[in-house]
């Protein structure tokens, strides 16, 4: 089932066999030391792709969860939290920072421009009670990238904390943690690391480590301090074959080298961008500039089924791609190139496109 389809969606992402045969080797008892030792190596090296001197954990399950916890960890009921919104993802903090009864102050901005940081600049000048300060870098729903960098300098002025989403891009794009002032960056395993569902990984600052420590938590299966208490040795069981294939994805990363990395991905990002508006559809991101170099999303004319479309590319060409979210449903189609995808998948990808279209 499933056997050679081409993953062009923006995660779950094609897994290399490479990180499959890693992930077979028998299981590890999780206290025992050689588990331990490897999974702390791995969390070390986790620093160099977040760019970051903070500690980075990972924790069992998906992105999402990560981002649960950066809000459950430090938001208590009326807590005020600044939430940066224009994707489904950017949308998901609100969300959880509403679940878990902070005082949310949601600022929207249209699917398909970035945040805008002037507005952002105002809002923070107005609300000095601001604690904590949500955003995405890469907007999966809308391929648009955000100015996480000037946000953070904002921020970094304030008494608040900026969390920032980069599941769909960290170790893709260039993502600078410490240099950005970012205090909790989370990501996840099946974006560019290449990895199946299943990990989340989360940063925490040391100045959120001190809002951490002031807050009445809510949180059990996720509360970071556990996690920090012993490093080596995760709360409960780790996945264990996960962290295998996490080493071995880590190993290609280090083979690739991070900043090749990130220029493999634009070039993708450049080649899906040019052959989609070669075939005649419209970026969705309003500009070039603010395009994602991992996910590229293009609008549909009038009239267009994106459902038969995918189900063309899928049945013929056993190529998968994504459909709009929301309000975007049937009105955009969205292609990956993260992880481990190549040229040739791509160029695959575009002339399949061309053939569906002719089909339709
Ligand atoms: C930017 C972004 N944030 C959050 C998520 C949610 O991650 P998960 O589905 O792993 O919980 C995704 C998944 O597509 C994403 O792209």
């Amino acid at each position: 089932m499933g056997e050679d389809l081409l993953l062009m969606i923006p995660g779950p992402t094609v897994v290399p066999s490479r990180i499959t045969r890693a992930m077979s080797a028998p299981i590890l008892p999780h206290r025992g030391k050689e588990f331990s030792q490897m999974f702390l190596d791995q969390m070390e090296r986790l620093k160099m792709v977040f760019r970051t001197k903070n500690e980075v954990y990972v924790l069992c399950g998906s992105g999402t969860a990560a981002m649960e916890a950066s809000i459950s960890n430090s938001v208590t009921e009326g807590d005020k939290v600044l939430c940066l919104i224009n994707g489904k993802f950017s949308e998901r903090f609100a969300e959880i920072a509403e679940s878990f009864k902070a005082n949310v102050i949601k600022l929207e901005f249209e699917w398909g421009d970035q945040v805008d940081v002037g507005v952002v600049r105002r809002t923070l000048y107005d609300n000095p009670d601001i604690k904590v300060v949500t955003m995405v870098f890469n907007e999966t729903s809308t391929g648009v990238r955000n100015p996480v960098e000037e946000v953070g300098e904002l921020v970094s002025d304030t008494e608040a904390i900026l969390v920032v989403d980069t599941i769909s891009a960290l170790g893709g794009d260039v993502f600078e943690t410490d240099l950005w002032n970012v205090d909790i960056c989370v990501s996840g395993s099946q974006k560019c690391f290449a990895l199946p569902p299943g990990l989340a990984f989360i940063s925490v600052s040391d100045k959120a480590w001190r809002v951490i420590e002031g807050n009445d938590s809510m949180a059990y299966y996720l509360d970071l301090k556990n996690y920090r208490k012993d490093k080596a040795h995760a709360p409960y069981t780790p996945p264990v074959t996960l962290v295998y294939g996490l080493r071995e994805s880590l190993d290609m990363l280090d083979e690739e080298g991070l900043e090749n990395r990130w220029e493999r991905h634009k070039e993708l990002a450049n080649i899906a961008r040019e052959g989609l508006t070669e075939l005649g559809f419209e970026l969705l991101p309003l500009s070039e500039e603010i395009c994602s170099n991992t996910v590229t999303a293009v609008k549909v004319p009038e009239g267009f089924d994106v459902s038969q479309f995918k189900r063309i590319l899928r049945e013929r060409y056993n190529i998968e791609i994504a459909g709009g979210q929301s309000h975007l449903t049937n009105k955009i189609f969205r292609v990956g190139h993260m992880g481990v995808i190549t040229e040739r998948d791509l160029y695959a990808t575009l002339v399949c496109i061309e053939l569906a279209m002719e089909e339709m």
